[in-house]
């Protein structure tokens, strides 16, 4: 199994655990026996979840409050989760925002948040606790990227920009660690209805786009756990994502192009503006 085994002196860090696919992947991996080291910025959340997982679970999980765009709260992290006194085995990088909207319309300080939490965390925190699960021969990494990391997304320039980065980072460090007992996983989950919606600025775009296009927070949580313990380099959940992950690689860029952001377009401002 590529995923390591559970530990007394080990936890599995997952950030963006207050909501949606974090928390999902929290209980799935406490089902599997994990100590769980539970991040975001909602502590009040985190705590309640921690409590839900220990008595269900039986096993330790600690709630961090961390806002992971800042690399001071960061290091502040690191420190607490040295002073737990258990390694990191398991880190599971899944905050992140997204966004629509015309690039030269977009506030460019949320953009800069964007860049910082879905990307720059993203090599923060893997930078901080890989090395040493590649000394031990032993750990997991989960990154959440998006089906729009397959191309880039008129319409959500950043967000897609910002899941490509993760998707391409990650695939190559899954390489680079062959044969080492650690494996890196990207996750690229479609539409999941989750408060991604509304903190994206498209609240109530789920109820007028097809149901079949959605997928929930616990099958995509579950998919992504067992493809870890497989230890694939890519999962994508759901055979529609899959086909569509195709199209966006291997449709030529002139013709996807306008395609894509005519769909994107057509599917979100649907939903309202307010984030
Ligand atoms: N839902 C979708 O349709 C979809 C599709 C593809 C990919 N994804 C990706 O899946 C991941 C999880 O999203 P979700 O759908 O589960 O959405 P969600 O329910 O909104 O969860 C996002 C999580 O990120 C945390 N977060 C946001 N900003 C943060 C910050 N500055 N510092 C620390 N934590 C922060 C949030 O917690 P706090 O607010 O408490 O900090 C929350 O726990 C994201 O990376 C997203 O891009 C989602």
């Amino acid at each position: 199994m590529a995923l390591p085994g559970p530990s007394v002196s080990s936890t599995a860090l997952v950030t963006g655990a207050s909501s949606g696919i974090g928390a999902v992947i929290a209980r799935e991996l406490a089902a599997r026996g994990h100590s769980v080291t539970l991040v975001a910025r909602r502590e009040e959340r985190l705590r309640s979840l921690a409590s839900e997982i220990e008595s269900e679970h039986g096993v330790t999980a600690t709630a961090l409050a961390c806002d992971l765009a800042a690399q001071e709260s960061r290091n502040g992290l690191e420190s607490e989760i040295r002073g737990l006194g258990r390694s990191v085995e398991v880190l599971v990088n899944n905050a992140g925002f997204g966004s629509r909207g015309q690039f030269v319309s977009n506030d460019p300080g949320r953009m800069r948040d964007m860049v910082r939490l879905n990307v720059e965390a993203v090599v923060d925190m893997t930078s901080r606790f890989l090395p040493s699960m590649a000394g031990r021969g032993r750990g997991a990494v989960v990154n959440v990227a998006s089906l729009a990391a397959f191309q880039p997304l008129p319409g959500s320039a950043i967000y897609a920009a910002s899941k490509s980065f993760v998707l391409s980072f990650s695939e190559a460090i899954h390489t680079e660690l062959r044969g080492s007992g650690v494996t890196v996983t990207a996750v690229c989950p479609g539409p999941v209805k989750t408060e991604f919606v509304q903190a994206a600025g498209m609240a109530g775009v789920e109820h007028d786009t097809p149901d079949l296009i959605w997928m929930s927070a616990e099958e995509v949580g579950r998919q992504a756990v067992t493809g870890t313990e497989q230890g694939k380099r890519v999962v994508v959940p759901g055979t529609l994502n899959r086909a569509q992950s195709l199209l966006g690689q291997h449709t030529p860029r002139a013709l996807g192009l306008p395609i894509f952001g005519r769909i994107w377009e057509s599917a979100t401002s649907r939903g309202s503006l307010e984030p």
